[in-house]
C-alpha cells in the first residue's frame, strides 16, 4: 500500500478508494499509538514529596526524576516540604486523596516515615522512598513500600580516604608534627542516615590508612552553607586556622561555606602554605568549581541521575502493577553507587 496518495498527479485514484486508503491508515495510526502507550507509561500519576526543595543536591535529584519521568511518559507532580514534617504530611494526604497511582517520598524526617508508611498503605497505593532511609523495620511493615538511595558509608569511606591520600602525599599538611590529623567535622541533618554514616566512616577510613584522627572541633550545619560558614568562621577564631589540618564536611554545600570562611581568612586563595584540605558529597557544579579554581580538595559523586531515574522506574513498575522483584535487592532496595572525584575531573 503506497504511504501516500496523488490526487491529480501522476496516480489518479477514486474518491471510494481514498476514503478507504484513509481508513486503514487511521486505524493503524490508533494501533500504533495504543502499543506505544503501553510501553510508555501513559497515563501513570507519580506523587513526589520533597523534603525542601531549596537543597542543591536535591535540585539534581528533582530533574533526573522530571526527566525519567518525560521519557517514560509519566506525569510527575513534586511538592516542596519546606522542611517541615506537618507541611509534608498534609500534601502527602492531599496526594493520596487525588488521582495519583504511586508515590515517591524524600521524608523531612526520616524516623516519621512509618506514619506516611501506614498512610499510604491504607490508601494501597505503593511508595518508594528516596535519599532519607526509613529503617528495614518500618519498610517490613508493607509490601508495596521500597527504597532507592546510595550506601552511606561508601561515600563516608571515599571523602576520609581523599584526606588521607592527600595527608600521605604532603607531609607539611601535618602542620604541628605530631603524626595525627587534626580535622573539623561538618555535620548534615541530625538522625539523617548520611550524616551518621559519613561522619563515622570517614574518621575510619582515616584511622584504617594508619593515621590517627583527632575532631578538633565538630558541629552539625543541617547541609546548609550559610550554616557552614557562620560555623567554620567561629571554629577559624576559636581554635586557629594553624590548627585545623583538615576539615571534613558531610556534604558539598557545607564543605563550601567552610570555604568561604577559610578565604575570608585569606586561606585556600591560592598560597600554598595557606591551605588547608576540604572534602564534600555530593559532586554538586559549585563544588567541581571549587576544585576546578584549586579551593577544594575533592568530593564523592552522589549520582543523583542514577537514583532519579532508578526511582520512577520503578515508581512506574509498581504504578502498573508489575513485578518489581528482579529490580531490587532484599526484596526492598535500589542501591546506585557513589563515586570519588578528585580536582581536574569532572563529571
Ligand atoms: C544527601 C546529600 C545532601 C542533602 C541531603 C538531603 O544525600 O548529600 O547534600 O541533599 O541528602 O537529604
Ligand atoms: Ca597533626
Amino acid at each position: 500500500m503506497p504511504p501516500f496518495v496523488f490526487v491529480g498527479g501522476g496516480l489518479l485514484l477514486l474518491m471510494k478508494e481514498v476514503i478507504l486508503l484513509r481508513k486503514v491508515f487511521v486505524t493503524a495510526l490508533v494501533l500504533v499509538l495504543a502499543v506505544a502507550s503501553c510501553s510508555f507509561a501513559d497515563g501513570v500519576k507519580i506523587g513526589s514529596c520533597i523534603y525542601r526543595f531549596n537543597d542543591a543536591f536535591m535540585l539534581r535529584f528533582r530533574n533526573a526524576m522530571t526527566a525519567e519521568s518525560e521519557k517514560l511518559g509519566a506525569e510527575i507532580s513534586m511538592s516542596d516540604g519546606q522542611d517541615d514534617q506537618n507541611i509534608q504530611n498534609g500534601q502527602i494526604e492531599e496526594f493520596l486523596s487525588s488521582d495519583v497511582n504511586v508515590l515517591i517520598v524524600n521524608p523531612v524526617d526520616r524516623m516519621s516515615s512509618q506514619g506516611i508508611i501506614d498512610k499510604v498503605k491504607a490508601a494501597n497505593i505503593p511508595v518508594v522512598f528516596i535519599n532519607r532511609e526509613p529503617t528495614p523495620e518500618m519498610l517490613a511493615t508493607y509490601d508495596k513500600a521500597y527504597y532507592v538511595g546510595a550506601k552511606a558509608e561508601e561515600s563516608g569511606t571515599e571523602a576520609g580516604n581523599l584526606i588521607a591520600d592527600y595527608f600521605k602525599s604532603h607531609p607539611e599538611a601535618d602542620k604541628n608534627h605530631d603524626g595525627k590529623l587534626q580535622f573539623v567535622l561538618l555535620r548534615g541533618q541530625n538522625g539523617h542516615q548520611d550524616m551518621i554514616l559519613r561522619s563515622k566512616y570517614s574518621v575510619e577510613a582515616i584511622r584504617n590508612a594508619g593515621i590517627e584522627p583527632v575532631e578538633v572541633a565538630g558541629a552539625i550545619a543541617n547541609w546548609d552553607k550559610v550554616q557552614a560558614m557562620n560555623i567554620m568562621n567561629a571554629f577559624i577564631m576559636s581554635i586557629g586556622p594553624e590548627n585545623i589540618e583538615a576539615v571534613i564536611a558531610n556534604n558539598d554545600e557545607m564543605a563550601l561555606g567552610a570555604i568561604e570562611a577559610l578565604k575570608a581568612n585569606d586561606y585556600n586563595k591560592g598560597d600554598p602554605a595557606m591551605y588547608i584540605p576540604v572534602v564534600g558529597v555530593d559532586a554538586n557544579a559549585s563544588a567541581l568549581d571549587a576544585m576546578t579554581r584549586g579551593e577544594m580538595l575533592g568530593t564523592v559523586l552522589n549520582d543523583a541521575d542514577g537514583q532519579g531515574s532508578a526511582a520512577v522506574k520503578l515508581a512506574v513498575m509498581l504504578a502498573e502493577g508489575k513485578d518489581v522483584s528482579g529490580e531490587v535487592t532484599d526484596g526492598k532496595y535500589i542501591w546506585v553507587p557513589y563515586q570519588k572525584v578528585t580536582r581536574g575531573e569532572s563529571k
